[in-house]
């Protein structure tokens, strides 16, 4: 998104020590008078991490010196939470860039309506302007019916959230015990959003008893290897595989044991390559695609 609208992303490191979060002193130093916009997703995909009241007063305390930056929340996963009460939010924390700060959010997670495409900004208005004029021309506008299916969720009875949660919660904490048995995986419990990220590092370089390398499935996606060209590698040199919780629970414990299978080093699981480089398309082919439908 940023490369597309001629930014240079800064990808700053938050590994698993720090809880996949950034701290103020390295918010601190990759700001520079060109950074535009600092981008905050809690709770996040892929890592479930979700930044506390506290966390969030420190990082306002320090973009209160750095006006310059402007701040979008992608908070999609707000509700889908698993410790504590309601997710907190920047603003909440701390209201003071309140005139520079994007909320977006939407019905997509919230309510499993990821393909009625019913999102939403808050934010100040000459931002929101701008924004209505460029997305009225670049994306046309909501579908109507859409707009009329979302409003019954929103205005709804919202037991439904708590009572899926419950269900991402239990399937969370099933697919988190199987994990972590595993000799050569871990993963931390995620705070929120419907993710496991499972560090794969104990498996790296490893070899099964039959003498092969374990080979990766082509429906195993985000692994970042050390030995991957992918960009995030720089940032998380670390293996990881993102497993989703979303899927039903026969569906998830299948792809647990799917997963178990695979990833356990055991004489006949020569079908998963851990140190393959990521599945994803690399950045730049897919930025060089999407160049050609941007107006210069
Ligand atoms: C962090 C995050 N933000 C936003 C979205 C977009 O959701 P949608 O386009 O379905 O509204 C997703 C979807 O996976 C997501 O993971």
């Amino acid at each position: 998104m940023v490369i597309a609208c001629d930014g240079v992303p800064k990808i700053v490191a938050c590994p698993q020590s720090q809880g996949f979060k950034i701290s103020p002193q390295q918010l601190e130093a990759a700001i520079t008078d060109k950074t535009r916009w600092l981008i905050i997703n809690s709770p996040s995909n892929p890592t479930g991490a979700s930044y506390s009241a506290a966390e969030y007063r420190r990082l306002a305390d320090l973009l209160a010196r750095h006006r310059h930056v402007l701040v979008m929340t992608d908070d999609i996963y707000e509700h889908i939470r698993f410790e504590g009460h309601a997710t907190p939010h920047l603003l909440n924390a701390a209201p003071e860039p309140a005139d520079r700060l994007l909320a977006v959010n939407g019905v997509s997670k919230t309510y499993a309506m990821t393909g009625w495409r019913i999102g939403w900004i808050a934010g100040p208005s000459d931002l929101i302007g701008a924004l209505n004029t460029l997305l009225s021309q670049a994306a046309g506008n909501a579908c109507s019916i859409s707009q009329a299916a979302a409003v019954e969720p929103l205005n709804g009875d919202q037991s439904f959230v708590t009572e899926s949660v419950a269900i991402y919660r239990s399937r969370r904490d099933r697919m988190l015990t199987r994990i972590n048995q595993i000799e050569g995986l871990s993963c931390l419990p995620p705070d929120g959003a419907f993710y496991l990220y499972v560090n794969c590092d104990g498996l790296i370089g490893r070899k099964t008893a039959a003498g092969a390398h374990p080979k990766m499935t082509a429906t195993s996606r985000c692994i970042c290897s050390k030995a991957s060209a992918s960009p995030w590698s720089k940032v998380a040199p670390m293996a990881y595989r993102r497993t989703s919780a979303s899927r039903s629970q026969r569906r998830s414990m299948y792809s647990t044991t799917a997963s178990t299978a695979s990833l356990t080093l055991s004489p006949n699981s020569g079908s998963i390559q851990i140190e393959s480089t990521s599945c994803q398309t690399p950045a730049s082919k897919r930025i060089s695609r999407l160049r050609k439908w941007i107006p210069r």
